[in-house]
């Protein structure tokens, strides 16, 4: 698919709720899947990645019911936590999703059968040694290709060992990896993290029963319970318009119930430090999560700014769009320690670098980063090269770019958001989704 995006004649106006957290929707499925009983979840994330973590989990033994959709849809799983998981009859397909893949291998990697793991082109191109390190040092028997990528061919060991681990890199999806191991292997597992990465496995474990105790560790053995759970609306979905109402001259955007977990709000800060006008309304909590209503209004006054390091991990999905309100700031805005940019769907630096310079921008690329000079957008035609947040985020650009933006390799936009078209286009943004071949005549200038 691509996207055909172009200034609105108007200012983006209205309110939304955006899709269920994608990490905490995962998360929500696989441990009620462990869970003993019937877990109900309220505004999980539709979506292709949790479309193959659902069906992973019913290849795994856990049944999975629907009812209602929208806002009001609830899901029931009914978990395996009595009899155990099911041995899968054939590989478990993770599509493009390194959470489902990562998370998992954690739990497969401890149960009494063998399994396997495999993913699309991009999921296979990405790193898995940094699971596979920790794992091993549990017990754990995963072959991978000799690049260290997928299918991963898990021999299950019931007999893990704990282990006290020190991650490389602040990696929420290797912390929960080894944590989920735990749950499985004898003795206490414990993960510590070069910086802080998102907390929601810390946050939900107890939910469904399970102790974790300072600073990060599981004891073995430990079981699930079944537990009922909200999931806040993602504010790496809401991220894209929370940034197109501040750019966009005129507009005013209320997002709705935006999960504003403090491992996960690094782009509140830095819309604030850049001079946006944002404000956090009715702070609340769904559960063990804060949330609140975000509203944003345009500011024509954007300064550029330095992003600290140590910030990076709470908005580390984000920085594809900022780097968005980065082109719209006076001056020149540095990213850096940013270097995991180019181990996600892609490699997000150079994937925005090149659209970014199609559309005019100065910029400099960097190992672990980018330094974004503010200017004008042009038009022209970029490649989301099938990465959905570098697709959305060249979408946006669209909506104050000088001529129309289109955007190839947008299909995967149906990972984390698929309403992300009809979205925009309700708050009054100009955008279509066309098949990739199709004409777009509607949408020339
Ligand atoms: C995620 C963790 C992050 C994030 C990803 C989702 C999770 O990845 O980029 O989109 O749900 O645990 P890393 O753990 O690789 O940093």
């Amino acid at each position: 698919m691509k996207l055909v995006s172009k200034k609105p004649a108007s200012a983006l106006r209205g309110e939304l709720t955006p899709p269920g957290d994608k990490s905490i929707s995962h998360r929500s499925l696989i441990f009620a899947s462990l869970a003993s009983g019937d877990s109900k979840i309220r505004g999980l994330l539709v979506s292709a990645d949790v479309d193959a973590t659902a069906s992973a989990c019913q290849q795994l033994g856990a049944e999975i019911h629907r009812t209602g959709q929208g806002a009001g849809m609830l899901v029931t799983v009914r978990g395996t936590g009595g009899e155990g998981l099911n041995p899968p009859t054939q590989a478990l397909d993770m599509g493009n999703s390194g959470t489902a893949m990562r998370l998992l291998a954690g739990v497969l990697a401890a149960q009494p059968f063998d399994s396997e793991l495999t993913g699309d082109v991009s999921l296979s191109r990405r790193p898995m040694r940094r699971i596979l390190q920790p794992l091993a040092l549990m017990g754990a028997t995963i072959s991978a290709t000799e690049n260290g990528t997928a299918p991963l061919h898990i021999k299950g060991n019931t007999h893990l060992q704990g282990i006290d681990y020190t991650l490389p890199v602040a990696s929420a999806q290797i912390k929960s990896c080894i944590l989920l191991a735990g749950l499985f292997a004898a003795g206490r597992t414990c993960v510590t993290e070069p910086g802080k990465s998102r907390d929601h496995t810390e946050r939900m474990l107890p939910v469904f029963g399970v102790d974790v105790t300072d600073p990060c560790c599981v004891i073995g053995g430990s079981k699930l319970r079944a537990a009922d759970l909200d999931v806040p609306a993602d504010i790496s979905s809401a991220a894209f318009f929370m940034v197109a109402a501040a750019i966009v001259p005129g507009s005013e955007v209320l997002l709705r119930n935006v999960g504003i977990n403090p491992t996960r709000d690094g782009i509140v800060r830095v819309m604030q430090a850049m001079g946006a006008d944002i404000e956090i309304q009715r702070p609340r909590q769904f559960g063990e999560e804060p949330v609140a209503d975000i509203r944003v209004r345009y500011h024509d006054a954007l300064k550029a700014m330095d992003i600290p390091e140590d910030w990076v991990p709470s908005l580390i999905d984000e920085l594809p769009i900022i780097m968005i309100l980065a082109t719209c700031a006076d001056g020149v805005t540095r990213i850096r320690g940013a270097e995991e940019l180019r181990v996600k769907e892609s490699d997000r630096i150079a994937v925005m670098a090149r659209g970014l310079q199609i559309l005019g921008v100065r910029l400099q690329e960097y190992s672990d980063g980018i330094d974004i000079q503010g200017g004008q957008l042009n038009g022209g035609e970029v490649d989301g090269e099938g990465d959905h947040r570098c697709a959305m985020s060249f979408c946006i650009a669209g909506q104050i770019a000088s001529s129309t933006v289109r955007v190839d390799g947008a299909s995967h936009i149906n990972t984390s958001y698929p309403e992300f078209v009809s979205h925009l286009q309700n708050i009054g943004g100009l955008v279509e989704g066309v098949p990739a071949n199709a004409p777009d005549r509607s949408a020339r200038d």
